[in-house]
């Protein structure tokens, strides 16, 4: 593992624009609902950071990590930004707990394959009852790999969690437990679930969203968050413009009407009639996640 002191304006100097303008609207909304302009950030797995550059616009401190180098480092040596090249959980050793105002991971590898893989798991020994309803998360297993669990601890008292998913995903719809989840190991890392964000027709794209805090600090932010910019879009180099912007709200945590299995009732008539299985029950499954993690 190795740290490195850059240059933030070099760093950046030789983004893709095209990648940077698509994530443009997506990230300033994240700061502008979340209030995150002059806050202390730190993003794992940031590959080449067009997500983050927005936050460096937004007057954010950058501390970032990735497996693999984009950039040179000998051409953006300076200070303003510290870069951590190697495996996330090694770097999170020499990270201090308790800095950073906002943890923001954005499709991290190794957390997005372990769900694809469980979800594979438990298709190919499912229940036709849990087929036919296309449930694809076990009960009871922890949605977040122990690197990101850990990463928990280096968000400051009062400070946010951003998630975003864009591989390997759950589909909340489907798998409203999936948030229960969620919220019990966010909880255990001392951390409150605030939101969490779909794409209405395509729902294993998640943005989620966390306090780092007591539940009654949390519920208090999260009647705050009412009077901010809503989220309207996220995953802003997403394929289809229509799809990421029909964004809808799964869970607020102020506002108990917004949970998964109110937004996303079950049809009437699935519990008594389920839908018959495709001929390969668990096949079908397979399919279906694999051509929405396609996207
Ligand atoms: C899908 S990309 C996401 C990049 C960026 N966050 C985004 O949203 O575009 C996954 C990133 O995880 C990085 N990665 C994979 N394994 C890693 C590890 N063990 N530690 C740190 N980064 C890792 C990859 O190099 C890659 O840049």
């Amino acid at each position: 593992m190795q740290k490195l002191e850059l240059s933030p304006d070099l760093f950046f100097s030789n983004l893709r624009t095209v990648n940077r303008d698509l994530c443009k609207d997506a990230m300033l909304g994240l700061v502008h609902r979340y209030d995150l302009s002059g806050k202390n950030v730190l993003s794992l797995g940031a590959g080449e950071a067009f997500e983050e550059s927005w936050f460096y616009n937004s007057d954010c401190t950058l501390t970032l990590n990735d497996i693999n180098l984009s950039f040179t480092p000998a051409v953006c040596q300076g200070s303003g930004l510290t870069f951590y090249h190697g495996d996330a959980g090694a770097a999170l050793v020499d990270i201090p707990d308790g800095r950073y105002d906002l943890l923001y991971v954005s499709s991290f590898h190794p957390d997005e394959i372990r769900r694809e893989t469980i979800q594979a798991d438990f298709v190919a020994q499912q229940t036709e009852d849990q087929a036919a309803h296309y449930v694809t998360w076990p009960d009871d297993e922890l949605p977040y790999s122990e690197t990101l669990n850990d990463a928990l601890a280096k968000i400051r008292d009062g400070g946010l969690v951003i998630f975003q998913h864009y591989r390997g995903g759950v589909c909340v719809d489907t798998n409203p437990h999936y948030i229960d989840e969620i919220e019990k190991q966010f909880q255990s890392a001392g951390v409150q679930l605030l939101e969490v964000y779909t794409f209405r027709r395509s729902t294993p794209h998640l943005l989620v969203v966390g306090y780092k805090g007591d539940a009654s600090h949390a519920l208090e932010f999260s009647k705050s968050l009412q009077a901010r910019p809503e989220i309207k879009t996220f995953h802003g180099r997403y394929g289809d413009k229509e799809i990421s912007t029909d964004v809808v709200k799964v869970f607020e945590l102020a506002s108990e009407h917004i949970r998964p299995r109110k937004v996303f009732p079950p049809p009437p008539t699935a519990h008594a009639e389920p839908q018959p299985t495709p001929p390969a029950a668990s096949a079908g499954i397979v399919e279906r996640l694999r051509s929405l993690f396609r996207r």
